[in-house]
């Protein structure tokens, strides 16, 4: 499986693909400043917790160069860190890729080898998701029965990684062992990740997938004909409670209730171990135009006020288990750190 070119590093600035647009148009732009990235997060042109973590270790490199000739580096480049980490709180491979940047520009002997240091390491940051994604889909191929159909939600797929994805890695490889029938991909209210990008990758790459609205998958699960449930998450808490997209837990409880296996599929980046439980998870509240503007239709009246929370937890009993490049775990605390 070729990665999705969602981000590459180009010279001094990073080129990504604009996912506010798909799949009406496949446009490239280029984010040259923190101003930019940020915003460029923010909107979820640039999305997923693995591809935001990502993108934000090559924004320390730019931070880096927005600030060498400054006064004071160091603090005017965390500074900019700053900017990028209050873009979006839920995802937890944000704060971890900026921890990692953060402590290499505070270690380094000068600015041009900071610089040096926070390239490679955001490359490396890269390659290991990359890695990850092959790891993560053998071991979730590996459960799967021959001939299966499978329901996602959201995307965890190439676009939301550094290019191959997590959920959909596993439904990569099932697809080249040659033991996928299908896959059903959620639309995912209110911003349609599912019908938007999922299915647009899924049907690029020749995998038969059909788009279901939300509230259909608790019946789809009824009727037998899903061998399992396969999502990513944004953050995972120390007992297993797994933060990803609103809808996410309404789908395990579906799941549950239809016998059907729930599978988080997860790099490690994206456990928080300073996070007992899902409790201590803060989850990012989105704006109301979201919800109340579809296209130009206004579809909710003025002075009406929305709840718009971009993710849900879903408790650990609900999982069946968590994929992870090191293994087939119940929870990150079965890992001996
Ligand atoms: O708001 P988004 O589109 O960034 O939400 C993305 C998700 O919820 C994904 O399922 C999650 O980040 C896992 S991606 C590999």
């Amino acid at each position: 499986m070729k990665p999705v070119p969602t981000l590459e590093w180009l010279d001094d600035r990073i080129l990504l693909l604009d996912q506010r647009l798909l799949p009406a148009e496949e446009v490239y732009f280029e984010c040259k400043s923190i101003q930019e990235l940020a915003h460029a997060i923010k909107t979820l042109a640039v999305r997923g917790a693995p591809a935001i973590g990502i993108a934000a270790a090559y924004g320390a490199v730019i931070a880096a160069l927005e600030t060498a000739e400054s006064d004071s580096f160091i603090n005017q480049c965390c500074g900019k860190l700053d900017i990028l980490a209050a873009t979006r709180p839920t995802a937890v491979n944000l704060f971890h890729c900026l921890d990692i940047q953060r402590s290499i520009l505070q270690s380094s002997p000068s600015r041009t080898v900071a610089i040096t240091r926070l390239l490679e390491s955001a490359h490396k940051l890269y390659e290991e998701d990359l890695e990850a994604s092959r790891i993560m889909g053998r071991l979730g191929a590996d459960l799967l029965p021959e001939n299966c159909t499978i329901l996602t939600h959201c995307n965890a797929g190439g676009l939301a990684t550094a290019g191959l994805g997590t959920a959909l890695s596993v439904i990569y490889e099932a697809h080249s062992r040659g033991i996928l029938a299908e896959v059903y991909a959620d639309e995912t209210r209110p911003l349609l990740q599912g019908a938007r990008l999922t299915a647009w990758e899924l049907h690029k790459a020749g995998i038969p997938v059909k788009v279901l609205p939300d509230s259909a998958a608790a019946s789809l699960l009824q009727t037998g004909v899903i061998d399992a449930v396969i999502t990513g998450a944004d953050r995972i808490a120390l007992n297993g409670d797994s933060a990803n997209k609103i809808g996410t837990y309404s789908l395990a409880l579906a799941a549950h209730e239809a016998r059907v296996p729930f599978y988080i599929v997860a790099p490690v980046s994206t456990f928080d171990l300073k996070s007992p439980d899902g409790s201590c998870i803060e989850i990012e509240e989105r704006g109301r135009e979201e919800l109340a503007v579809l296209g130009n239709l206004k579809i909710i009246p003025d002075g009406v006020s929305v709840y718009n929370p971009a993710f849900d937890v879903t408790p650990v009993k609900f999982i069946t288990s968590i994929i992870c490049e090191m293994g087939v775990i119940s929870s990150p605390s079965d890992i001996d750190w």
